[in-house]
């Protein structure tokens, strides 16, 4: 693909993710020679524009990325061309026009066709047909990129698979959760798969419990009107966390490189494992389940003061759920999740607990002894840390909980962390498609949070006020100590582990 022609259609290329997020993931790629020499990128959407006004509207959002230069190079591939989404007529003028434009550089037959649908939902399938129809790749193959939300809950979900299936099977399909582009993810099977001394742990004989957490430090300011259509659940949850918790919990997928016997690329091994442990969760129930919703804290505005959002609104800002995965390997395990706007911090990261090291307690005369933990942190700043037991150094012969750790930053400093979606974008121009969600994923996450948002949105259920900037519900701390989880209070103030 490579030497082969790449035209490269964004539609919805007026708005916000187009500039935050896809141009400067593609012009990334530009940069480090990723893109193929004979490339087109054209942006589409309804707003007239001339080319050049378009330039100069993605150039802010690109300037710090490359030298003018580059920046140059690159805007001079970029095109622009306004039309209906729906409009398939229009957009077959605009296709033809493409590869007109390919035709007159070069004598490469081959001309791939990447689409990347940044539009709203209501656009969606219009956009899908009108790529179908007007714009299918003759020589090469046609790709689409398509973001969230996928529906809102089970049945609107399936009803837009269904209806996306009228014009694209799932090898054209690229759903993109940007989650599976961070290095920590894309780290999480070699770590588990690639370590003898870490593998036989990952299971009910030696882990106590399991904890996801998302924490931002702020609230939806100016977003709430988007955000109150979805809440925490659909925003966070059923996508980025249940794809991290569906990855750190599945067994060895059969080849996770190069292509399998048929010829085909390894992602069905991963996706077919991924799909296993979704299908082993239950549904959530409000018994297991703390919903919370933040408040003002003098300072900064609540929820319901953001005039986005409507008066009253009971949606959940935060939630912490307890669930089990109901397979051999991790029956009667606890796996927490949790999320939350308007925090105390920028975090995400997986920990792993591990059981009381046997026998131990008595022989060194201690009631407790710290649990081990893994701790996965995705960000800010990644970093794999093991919390460990070591005598106290020096003339004492207590114990201390210690840690070895791998922080990216301090080991791997010549090395830049791409963006996720820089990443995943090669990754679709490479067809490989382990790093996106496959249908049969999407709805078995749906399954599991369809339920529980069904109660919530019937009304009944009234989410715990909490502050801006606070831990969030105490009771979520409940629910994690509960479930068996053992903070170690003195480490966690000495070396900021667990605020
Ligand atoms: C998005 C959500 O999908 O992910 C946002 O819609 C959230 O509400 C964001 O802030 C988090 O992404 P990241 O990469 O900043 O952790």
């Amino acid at each position: 693909w490579h030497d082969e022609r790449l035209t490269l259609v964004v539609f919805g290329a007026s708005g916000d993710l187009a500039k935050k997020k896809t141009y400067p993931a593609i012009f990334d790629l530009f940069r480090v020679g990723a893109l193929p020499r004979l490339t087109i990128v054209c942006g589409y959407a309804r707003s007239k524009m001339s080319d050049d006004e378009f330039r100069s509207r993605i150039h802010e959002y690109l300037q710090d990325k490359g030298s003018e230069e580059e920046l140059e190079r690159f805007l001079d591939i970029c095109i622009y061309r306004s039309g209906q989404y729906d409009g398939i007529e229009e957009f077959k003028e605009t296709s033809a026009e493409l590869r007109a434009l390919h035709e007159c550089k070069d004598d490469q037959e081959v001309e791939n066709r990447m689409y990347y649908l940044a539009i709203p939902p209501n656009q969606f399938l219009n956009t899908i047909k009108t790529t179908r129809e007007g714009g299918m790749s003759e020589t090469g193959w046609t790709r689409v990129v398509v973001e969230k939300p996928f529906g809102h809950d089970t049945e609107s979900a399936k009803k837009l698979g269904d209806d996306i299936g009228q014009y694209f099977d799932e090898s054209h399909l690229y759903r993109i959760d940007h989650y599976l582009g961070k290095e920590m993810v894309q780290n999480l099977v070699t770590l588990r798969f690639g370590n003898a001394f870490l593998e036989p742990l990952f299971n009910r004989d030696h882990v106590k419990s399991v904890i996801i957490s998302f924490k931002e430090p702020f609230g939806t300011e100016g977003r709430g009107g988007y955000f109150d259509s979805y809440g925490i659940i659909r925003d966070v949850m059923q996508n980025h966390l249940m794809q991290l918790l569906s990855i750190i919990a599945m067994e060895p997928p059969v080849k996770v490189a190069g292509t399998t016997k048929d010829g085909t690329d390894y992602s069905r091994f991963v996706r077919d494992e991924k799909v296993k442990v979704l299908a082993a969760v239950k549904p959530w129930s409000l018994d297991d389940v703390v919903l919370g919703q933040y408040v003002s804290n003098g300072d900064k505005p609540g929820y319901l003061d953001d005039e986005t959002v409507p008066e009253g609104s009971n949606q959940p800002t935060y939630a912490a759920v307890r669930m089990f995965i109901h397979n051999k390997r991790w029956d009667g395990v606890p796996f927490i999740m949790k999320a939350g706007k308007a925090l105390d911090e920028k975090k995400c990261e997986v920990r792993f607990q591990f059981r009381d090291p046997a026998g131990a307690a008595a022989m060194f005369g201690e009631s407790r002894i710290p649990r081990n933990e893994l701790v996965l942190r995705l960000q800010p700043q990644e970093s794999i840390y093991m919390k460990l037991n070591v005598k106290k150094p020096g003339l004492a012969t207590s114990m201390v909980q210690s840690s070895l750790d791998l922080d990216y930053t301090d080991r791997y400093d010549d090395h830049q962390i791409p963006e996720a979606y820089t990443r995943l974008l090669l990754d679709v121009l490479r067809g490989k498609q382990a790093t996106f969600v496959r249908d049969d994923e999407l709805l078995a996450a749906w399954e599991i949070v369809t339920p529980l948002l069904e109660e919530i949105e019937s009304g009944g259920v009234k989410p715990i006020p909490y502050e801006y900037g606070s831990r969030g519900p105490a009771e979520a701390d409940e629910l994690v100590k509960e479930s068996g989880y053992v903070r170690n209070a003195a480490y966690a103030a000495r070396y900021n582990d667990w605020k």
